[in-house]
């Protein structure tokens, strides 16, 4: 997979694009990750890429022609045309496991992070293709954002991940959060790992795991316990457990 990614803070990337998962995924070829400056994309002696919002309101937006310049020009550059840009915004659908693995199938990305209290709207609406918030906060930065969505993309990547289950098997990813994990020592000031952990009888771990994570879930995440794949079953060990938790 190709990302490009466009804006204002190269620099930004370099440390968390150097690191562990992300990192080892460019050396083995999987993914090829692209930063410009869309500040280079300006033709004034200032470099300007923002300016006062038309009927006024404290900050500065974005201007649109830096931002088609810049998409313009890496098009151009690799002979494309048709690619999923996204601007990173808080106005945008929620990232989740679904929304990552979904973009994940792409094999090429564009990626726009928006800056300051806002970007000009033409950009939005007759540029990007997609829009993406990583969570109902605001950043000042769409960088951070971008970031944070490339490492849930990358972990969907074939071959990035140690075990191809692995994507699929943490948190979120069966809309359960992760049932709880221990390694040594098997006692710690005293508390101890669960003594069917160290069983060795695989069918019985994976079933605690299993009450585990939708117990954990439906204490924790009651929005999330509903829109969960549970059996009959499981649907009856909750309400017995859920009002008798141990
Ligand atoms: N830019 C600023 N805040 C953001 C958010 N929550 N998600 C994506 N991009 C952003």
């Amino acid at each position: 997979m190709r990302i490009d990614i466009l804006c204002l803070f190269p620099e930004m990337f370099v440390s968390p694009f150097n690191q562990s998962i992300v990192k080892r995924a460019k050396e083995q070829g999987l993914i090829d990750i692209m930063v410009y400056n869309i500040r280079d994309y300006t033709h004034d002696r200032h470099h300007t890429v923002d300016d006062y919002p038309y009927g006024g309101g404290p900050g500065m937006v974005l201007k649109p022609e830096p931002v088609f310049e810049a998409v313009a020009a890496v098009k151009q550059q690799l002979n494309i045309n048709e690619i999923p840009i996204i601007l990173l915004t808080p106005q945008g659908r929620l990232l989740n496991q679904r929304v990552a693995r979904e973009l994940a199938l792409h094999s090429h990305l564009m990626l726009i992070c928006g800056h300051y209290e806002g970007v000009d709207e033409r950009v939005r609406s007759h540029l990007a293709t997609d829009e993406i918030s990583i969570g109902d906060y605001v950043l000042s930065s769409g960088e951070l954002a971008a970031m944070v969505m490339v490492e849930a993309i990358v972990r969907f990547i074939p071959g990035v991940l140690g075990s191809p289950m692995s994507a699929n098997s943490n948190s979120h990813s069966d809309r359960l959060l992760e049932y709880p994990q221990y390694t040594r020592p098997q006692v710690y000031r005293g508390w101890s790992v669960p003594a069917i952990l160290l069983s060795g009888n695989h069918s019985e771990i994976a079933c605690w795991r299993r009450h585990q994570a939708i117990l954990r879930t439906a204490n924790r995440r009651p929005d999330l316990i509903g829109k969960a794949t549970l059996s009959d079953k499981e649907k009856e060990w909750i309400s017995e457990n859920l009002l008798n938790p141990k």
